[in-house]
């Protein structure tokens, strides 16, 4: 091979982001390089299956990189991991992908074994087994972070809540806890290293459980940890929410932002979902959020057109997002997967009814989102400076502790400050304002 350079794709959560990371970490010590895509010797995605469309974009992604090569000379070493990885296996480096290799979600503990195998000529590996338990599979110091200020922290692995709809309980295995101490070591180093904010990461966050360790004894532990400014976790199964969370997220350094996806408005399809809660108690939860911390922000995840949803079952989802009055939403179209419950339910919602209720959540929302967006004018909110924005370069912005971004016409800020802002103008999906101090 040519040069050790190296460029991951990654699509999907925060998992797999924190997942790529810790694999660039592993490239890096082996003396890889990070390079552009086209110009790469190894390209890997990490990958999400959870919805059909995602796989595609992955897997036709996949196709054109082995259809661009020119050659023999310019054939790159192609890996998958992640999720469409262990769901898909040896299929991967089979024709039409062609992979050079595959790794599950259990898997990435060998991807050192991995290299060597590759280095030593091998091809077509597929390493997707899953052990059942929590490993810390990667060296602390080696994570190569996309961001000097803001890290990522996994506290669990997997889930075993079997929504009828999800692929993850299959594909990423059933719920595996970290230790508490090792949670906590590691967030400590970050906090030595000058990381201001840390996000905790289970596919069911709060579902955490060590021991007689729950997750909020966690929460309380890690926010006590001095010098860590800001404190988020991800993502939250209404079922599992206490009180007790709420009630530390109204407090430094946890930040006012939850994301708690309701998925439904209707009772009858939440128990299809097999959720574990009805529309009364998520409602419920989100008036602990509003009434405990001030200025929260919550966003959720909502899914449209799940079989057997009536026109009442719609009406239910878009009564409860008036209620909610969610700062944002991300809306999906039901998706059936495989291994799943829900993919041999009868009664498929025809694509049109489908495509005009998504159509109907977003204009609600929308509105909604604006209202709630406007109530943020003329608060004063702490803002992490985190780039400069796309649209201009003489804008800097940065995320509100309700995790809104926030841009900034003002020259005088540097990547990872935290500062104090004025919001001045309310759009949609941003704020804008002006800095009238430090936050510390
Ligand atoms: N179809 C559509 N959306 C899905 N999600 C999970 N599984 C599916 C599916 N089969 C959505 C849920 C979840 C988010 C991450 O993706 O809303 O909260
Ligand atoms: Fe999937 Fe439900 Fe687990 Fe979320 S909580 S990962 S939707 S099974």
């Amino acid at each position: 091979m040519k040069e050790r350079t190296y460029a991951i794709h990654t699509y999907g959560c925060q998992m797999n982001r924190l997942e790529s990371q810790i694999v660039a970490g592993k490239l890096e010590s082996a003396g890889w390089k990070a390079a552009a895509p086209d110009s790469a010797s190894l390209v890997i995605l990490s990958t999400c299956s959870v919805r059909a469309k995602a796989e595609q974009k992955i897997l036709s992604k996949l196709r054109s990189i082995r259809g661009n090569e020119r050659g023999a000379s310019g054939r790159k070493l192609v890996g998958v991991m992640g999720c469409v990885a262990q769901q898909m296996k040896e299929q991967l480096v089979e024709p039409p992908y062609c992979a050079d290799f595959a790794i599950g979600i259990g898997g990435l503990a060998r991807f050192d074994e991995v290299l060597r195998r590759l280095l030593a000529g091998e091809r077509g590996l597929v390493i997707a087994g899953e052990d059942g338990r929590y490993d810390l599979y990667y060296d602390l110091d080696k994570v190569k972070r996309s961001d000097s200020r803001s890290a990522y922290v996994a506290v669990s692995r997997g889930c075993s809540n079997f929504c009828t709809y999800c692929i993850v309980p299959f594909v990423r295995g059933p719920i595996r806890h970290r230790e508490p101490k090792s949670v906590l070591a590691e967030v400590r180093q970050l906090v030595d290293q000058g990381f201001i904010e840390v996000c905790l990461l289970g596919q069911n966050v709060n579902n955490y459980r060590y021991e007689n360790v729950e997750f909020h004894h966690l929460l309380e532990d890690v926010a006590q940890i001095e010098g860590l400014r800001r404190l988020r976790f991800i993502t939250s199964n209404a079922r599992d929410l206490t009180i007790e969370t709420v009630r530390l997220m109204a407090t430094p350094p946890l930040m006012p932002y939850i994301s708690l996806p309701m998925q439904s408005g209707s009772d009858r399809i939440l128990a299809l979902m097999n959720r574990g809660y009805m529309s009364a108690e998520y409602l419920e939860k989100v008036s602990w959020i509003r009434e405990i911390v001030g200025d929260a922000a919550i966003s959720t995840d909502i899914m449209v057109g799940f079989p057997g949803e009536s026109e009442v079952d719609f009406e239910a989802t878009l009564d409860a997002v008036r209620q909610a009055r969610f700062e944002n939403i991300y809306s999906f179209k039901y998706s059936p997967r495989p291994f799943t419950k829900a993919a041999a339910f009868n009664d498929p919602i025809p694509d049109a009814v489908v495509r005009r209720r998504f159509q109907q959540l977003l204009d609600l929302q929308r509105e909604i989102q604006l209202d709630r967006m406007l109530s943020f004018e003329g608060k004063v909110l702490d803002v992490l400076i985190d780039g400069v924005s796309k649209k201009d370069p003489n804008v800097v912005c940065g995320r509100a502790g309700q995790n809104i971004v926030v841009n900034l016409h003002h020259d005088r800020c540097r990547l990872g400050d935290l500062v104090k802002v004025r919001i001045e103008k309310a759009n949609p999906h941003s704020l804008s304002g002006k800095v009238i101090g430090r936050a510390d």
